[in-house]
């Protein structure tokens, strides 16, 4: 080191976290001060559906009738009332799985980040999907991981390209593959049932963890329920050791009281829970109280359709939107659930140049390139029906129609 250089406190900060910047997603709600802007941008759950009286009644609950445990320092595994309850959710989920499998999380995100701290060495090979959740990527930046990806078509992770990937003795083997089987984010996509047991086999075969991220499955609007891999691992001999799932109250009770909980073998969720007493000893008891009063009071399940119906008629009002408005010029994948539609501009131009139009016409998205760890595809883009009203979808897509034009013109 020059003795004349400098010393700033930004020089001593680890590379990984210098110039991360604001995410994207944050800086276009900046833009939603402008009364006449309509957003479908946002990764929001609709504020106005949160179930304020049910979560109000089981805070107060659980401050009057559990003061200490809501005040005072808890397991960091979790309180094992709270586990009892996410069993009993998980088996309602088809998922069945023991309270001692459970490690209860500040949100789902936490989760991967315990993964990759536990797993992932500078260098060391990760998979993730193309496109991707922008938070893993991140994650895995930072852990300094070598990250490679699969594409997504209609049908989530294409797994015969993945099995290509683990065959390449050029490439190096992956320790850890992150996946949203279900309503992904930001594909909307969802992995039939074979994919999901094909997905579970090379797991075994070529010795990976899977990290089953699931914060959007209970938001089906349309047709039946798919299997989560945590639950197909009872039909592939060898898989249970390999499969870490990762489930959420985000997404259908709120994201402000952060509970989520992550599922899987002793031997993965052990480093996690000593992880996890390094960053925060336990999730707030408080909040956890709160969750376990609410599910047993069976809020959640009397919630949950009024949640699912507006994003019915969200998904549908954008969905009509679409044909009227976008058809042959943007290609979309219609999901039967979640909060996300995926699209492909068909004409030339790029998502990011027409996300500058679309902001003069008054209407924001995200240029799907921000979800892509390697090999951005500069036309895509995704729209969240989650928190605009029906009557903002379509006025919000039939705007996004003036700017294609515009793009195109
Ligand atoms: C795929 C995915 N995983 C995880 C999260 C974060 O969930 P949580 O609030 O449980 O941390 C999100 C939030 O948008 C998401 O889209």
């Amino acid at each position: 080191m020059n003795p004349t250089d400098p010393a700033t406190p930004e020089a001593l900060i680890h590379p990984g976290y210098r110039n991360i910047g604001e995410s994207l997603v944050r800086e276009l709600s900046r833009l939603m001060s402008d009364q006449e802007m309509i957003s479908l941008a946002g990764g929001y759950p609709g504020a106005e559906l949160f179930d304020r009286d049910g979560v109000r009644e089981a805070a107060h609950a659980a401050l009057t009738d559990s003061p200490t445990a809501c005040l005072q320092y808890g397991p960091t595994e979790g309180m094992a009332g709270l586990r009892e309850s996410v069993a009993q959710w998980m088996a309602h989920c088809r998922a069945p799985v023991s309270p001692d499998d459970l490690l209860i999380l500040s949100g789902s995100a936490q989760g991967f980040d315990l993964l990759v701290r536990t797993l992932i060495r500078p260098g060391d090979c990760a998979v993730v999907e193309r496109p991707t959740y922008t938070g893993p990527i991140r994650v895995l930046k930072v852990a300094g991981a070598r990250t490679l990806t699969v594409s997504v078509d209609a049908q989530g992770l294409n797994v015969d390209e993945l099995e290509a990937m683990l065959r390449d003795p050029a490439l190096p083997r992956p320790r850890l593959l992150y996946v949203v089987p279900t309503f992904a984010n930001p594909s909307g996509a969802s992995m039939p049932v074979s994919r999901r047991l094909k997905l579970l086999q090379l797991a075994v075969e070529y010795g990976f963890v899977i990290a089953e991220d699931d914060p959007y499955s209970q938001l089906r609007f349309e047709g039946e329920p798919l299997p989560h891999l945590i639950a197909l691992t009872d039909q592939v001999p060898g898989s249970k050791p390999w499969v870490v799932h990762l489930g959420s109250f985000s997404k259908v009770i709120a994201p402000g009281l952060r509970v989520a909980w992550m599922a899987g073998p002793a031997v993965l969720r052990r480093p996690c829970m000593l992880a996890k007493q390094l960053d925060d000893l336990s999730n707030p008891g408080f909040t956890q109280m709160t969750v376990q009063r609410y599910l047993a009071a069976g809020r959640l399940q009397q919630h949950l359709p009024v949640i699912v119906g507006a994003y019915r008629e969200r998904a549908a009002a954008m969905r009509d939107a679409i044909a009227i408005h976008l058809a042959g010029r943007v290609n979309f994948n219609i999901p039967q659930g979640g909060m996300f539609m995926w699209g492909r501009l068909q004409t030339e131009g790029k998502a990011r140049d027409l996300l500058a139009l679309a902001i003069e016409e008054k209407v924001t998205f995200v240029p799907g390139d921000i979800y892509d760890a390697d090999q951005p595809d500069l036309r895509t883009l995704r729209l969240s029906f989650s928190t605009p009203t029906p009557t903002q979808i379509t006025e919000g897509v039939a705007r996004l129609g003036r700017a294609v034009n515009r793009l195109a013109g």
